[in-house]
């Protein structure tokens, strides 16, 4: 259904953004990528720029000219799937102003977007929009919790991403075509393990600087981490005709760990190999983050009507990533 379809991928530079470019190219989509290059890197779309199907815009969602021009490249749009966004806890906390701005303010452009062109629309929301709920597993119906700003600026994030499923709804009861995703701890080897990143990097990336590695809290906060490949899977079936528009869909995996075990299982792996000299880091307790959630289960049920679940293991997914860290 891809096939010669005229597809905006908004963030397409970043992590998920760029791993769905290459699925969608590969199913014969004209593919148009508009990224800031605020946290994404070309380096992750250099295997298309000779492809004549992609064009890269370097620009930025919020700004109405930009999406325009993204608009005129094929003459309209057929498929938005807006990405972008400012993504990573340590941000949320630093800049929870520009992480409110960009978040909403590119949601409500690229909606109006989508509605320029009768496009359909795809929201990459997050788990992090039901706040503290202590509901789980997290399903669509639960309450979306919020703690008092005065504490922390943690919601900038789970707020904005709130508010775009909120405006959202509100472009499909105008009439739009939208559907919304919320992935559950991506994990790959294109994922960022600096300071903004995110845990399953950081820890490979501490390994391989042998750097100490803190563990926020006391790591008994569970999350459910997915592959790559089976969330990129999951927006690229979330658009498809098997979807409808008003679906919301979790796309993660229902293995739930805590993150000690997930330390515990990074270790085993590179303990494991032979040909690893750099031993292992130490590991030192940190104070938590604000808001950070106990845990983050998703509720799966309503995927079935897309054929929708998890099929890579966390052990295979940690091996996986492994073994790209080292041919690198
Ligand atoms: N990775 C996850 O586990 C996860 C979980 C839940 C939700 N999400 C959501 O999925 C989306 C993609 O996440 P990701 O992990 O690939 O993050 P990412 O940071 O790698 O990608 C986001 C991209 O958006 C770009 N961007 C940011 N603001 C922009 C702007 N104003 N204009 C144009 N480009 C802009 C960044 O440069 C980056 O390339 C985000 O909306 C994120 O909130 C991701």
């Amino acid at each position: 259904m891809f096939e010669g379809k005229k597809v905006l991928v908004t963030g397409g530079a970043g992590f998920l953004g760029s791993d769905l470019v290459e699925k969608l190219l590969a199913k014969g989509a004209l593919v148009v990528v508009i990224d800031n290059l605020f946290r994404g890197k070309l380096s992750n779309l250099q295997a298309h720029v000779d492809n004549i199907n992609f064009t890269f815009i370097e620009g930025d969602v919020c700004i109405e000219s930009d999406l325009l021009k993204c608009e005129s490249i094929h003459s309209g749009l057929d498929i938005i799937f807006h990405l972008a966004a400012v993504n990573g806890t340590k941000w949320f906390h630093e800049k929870a102003r520009d992480v409110i701005e960009n978040n909403v303010v590119g949601t409500l452009r690229t909606i109006e977007s989508a509605q320029r062109c009768n496009a359909r629309y795809i929201l990459a929301s997050s788990p992090e929009a039901f706040g503290e709920s202590k509901q789980q597993p997290l399903s669509d119906g639960n309450p979306m919790v919020f703690s008092n700003p005065a504490e922390h600026q943690r919601h900038s994030y789970g707020a904005s991403k709130y508010l775009d499923e909120v405006a959202t709804h509100h472009a499909i009861r105008q009439g739009l075509d939208a559907r919304i995703v919320r992935p559950f701890n991506a994990y790959g080897p294109k994922l960022l393990g600096d300071e903004y990143g995110q845990v399953v990097a950081i820890f490979f990336q501490s390994i391989v600087e042998n750097e100490p590695i803190t563990l926020h809290g006391d790591g008994s906060q569970t999350r459910s981490f997915t592959w790559i490949d089976d969330i990129t899977e999951g927006f690229i079936k979330v658009a498809s005709d098997k979807a409808q528009s008003g679906d919301v869909y979790n796309i993660g995996s229902e293995q739930e760990v805590s993150i000690t075990t997930l330390q515990e299982m990074i270790f085993a792996i590179v303990a494991a190999d032979d040909n690893w000299y750099g031993g292992l880091p130490l590991i030192t307790k940190g104070e938590g983050y604000h808001g950070d959630s106990v845990r983050r289960l998703p509720d799966i049920t309503n995927n079935e009507k897309i054929a929708w679940q998890a099929k890579v293991s966390l052990q295979q997914g940690l091996e996986l990533m492994w073994n790209s860290i080292r041919s690198n």
